[in-house]
């Protein structure tokens, strides 16, 4: 978690393929897919390279980055209920499915594997995850394995809406340098769930309650703290890269806004857990009206300015917003690279289509000199030329992916 001056100091120059970053990023190198969606089974082998996937609308390409999103913790790109990704044919849907994928880097290879599974005990199907075929705790395990950061259309409107999709995109670059992070939030919402309960059925058990407020307080702080760390050092990188004018994507300025960052800045962490625990106990009744807790590091938020232009991203043009969150990517890629030596896998649906050609041509470029995995989509695959020879090119068309051809779209 702890990241040196020198690293910081780093991120100013353009990388060059001897890093480490670009040597060593963790990648896909098997996929296996069973009952996803359009899906009924699919195997493909990808070196470390970026992956370009070209075909017509509703052919399967975001399904896919779908797949390989569930191998970060979470809900995946959709945040889908697990019943709706089994593969509907003539009106059923599978009882099962499955995502499975090897992955390599410089910790060496291992196998991920999640899906859903339908439960012995007839109760709703449940997820399951494995590594190395073995049943693991849960999906958080994965954040130690691979980190991955997506963008998809539907985060255009990330800067305009209400802050939770903000707070799910800034934990997810959280995970890639403090894997615990997911498993805490995890457990944050569980007892906040449980201290929910607890006061709706108005059990009254003061003790019960204690114990859920003495998990979110500690769970919190952690929390938050990791939250706290992670923009810091994204903002100092950011503002360390060249202001010059005609950047082909925009310096973004980051802060977290909360009342328990705010006590993270103004003391200890011991003192932040005590006040949290203690705004917890006394909100109880109020909490209990409200139907869920007021306050606590759930209700935080990432705002994002246009640095140059020092204007809230909200009130940014849309190709402005899109470009921020591109460049905020690039940056956590790159500071994540130098910090752990392996830049995270990055799913960018239909990003390239929104790009003029020179940011299109940046935009490869980044990729390329992070050494990062990216998986891309597109409709056109004149939309990549500027990856050259440097990326795979797949053609993605009803259930099946093959390698592309030269005369496929
Ligand atoms: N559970 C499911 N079972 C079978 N097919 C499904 C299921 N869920 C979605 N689909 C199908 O998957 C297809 C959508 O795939 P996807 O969103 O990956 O398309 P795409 O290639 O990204 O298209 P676009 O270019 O429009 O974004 C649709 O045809 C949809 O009907
Ligand atoms: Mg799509």
């Amino acid at each position: 978690m702890k990241l040196d001056d020198t690293t910081i100091t780093g991120l100013a120059h353009t990388p060059s393929p001897d890093e480490p970053g670009a040597r060593l990023a963790t990648h896909v190198s098997r996929l296996d897919l069973t009952n996803f969606r359009s899906y009924p089974a699919l195997r493909l082998d990808v070196g470390p390279q970026p992956v370009l996937l070209t075909g017509i609308n509703g052919v399967g390409k975001t399904n896919l980055l779908e797949a390989l999103s569930f191998l970060a913790p979470g809900r995946g790109l959709r945040r889908a209920a697990l019943p709706d990704i089994a593969r509907l044919h003539d009106g059923t849907a599978a009882a099962s499915w499955a995502v499975a994928a090897r992955i390599d880097g410089r910790d060496g290879s291992v196998s991920l594997g999640t899906g859903m599974e339908a439960n012995p005990n007839g109760g709703p199907a449940r997820r399951a995850v494995r590594i190395d075929g073995e049943p693991a705790r849960g999906q958080a395990t994965f954040a130690e394995r691979v980190s991955m950061i997506w963008l998809t259309p539907d985060m255009d409107r990330l800067f305009m809406e209400g802050g939770s999709a903000r707070r799910r995109f800034l934990d997810r670059m959280v995970y890639g340098f403090d894997p615990e992070h997911a498993r805490r939030i995890a457990v944050y919402e569980q007892a906040m769930r449980g201290r929910q309960k607890l006061l709706r059925d108005g059990s009254g058990d003061g003790a019960w309650l204690a114990s859920e407020e003495e998990t979110m307080a500690t769970n919190g702080i952690a929390i938050a703290a990791a939250r706290r760390e992670v923009v810091l050092r994204l903002d100092t990188a950011i503002a360390a890269e060249d202001g010059l004018a005609d950047r082909p994507f925009p310096r973004a300025a980051l802060a977290l806004e909360g009342e328990v960052e705010d006590w993270l800045a103004e003391g200890p962490a011991l003192e932040a857990e005590d006040r949290l625990r203690d705004v917890l106990a006394a909100a109880r009744s109020r909490d209990a009206d409200a139907g869920r807790a007021l306050r606590g590091p759930h209700r935080s938020d990432l705002a994002v300015r246009h640095r140059d232009k020092d204007m809230a991203a909200a009130l940014c043009s849309t190709g402005e917003q899109k470009a921020l969150l591109i460049a905020i990517i690039l940056a956590h890629a790159r500071l994540l690279g130098l910090a752990r030596g392996a830049a995270p896998i990055l799913l960018l649906d239909e990003v390239a289509a929104h790009l003029d050609q020179e940011r299109r041509a940046a935009l490869a470029e980044r990729i390329l000199s992070l050494g990062a995995q990216a998986w891309l989509t597109g409709t056109d695959r004149r939309l990549f030329e500027a990856f050259g020879e440097n990326a795979q090119s797949f053609d993605v068309s009803a259930g099946a992916v093959s390698p592309a051809t030269g005369d496929s779209p």
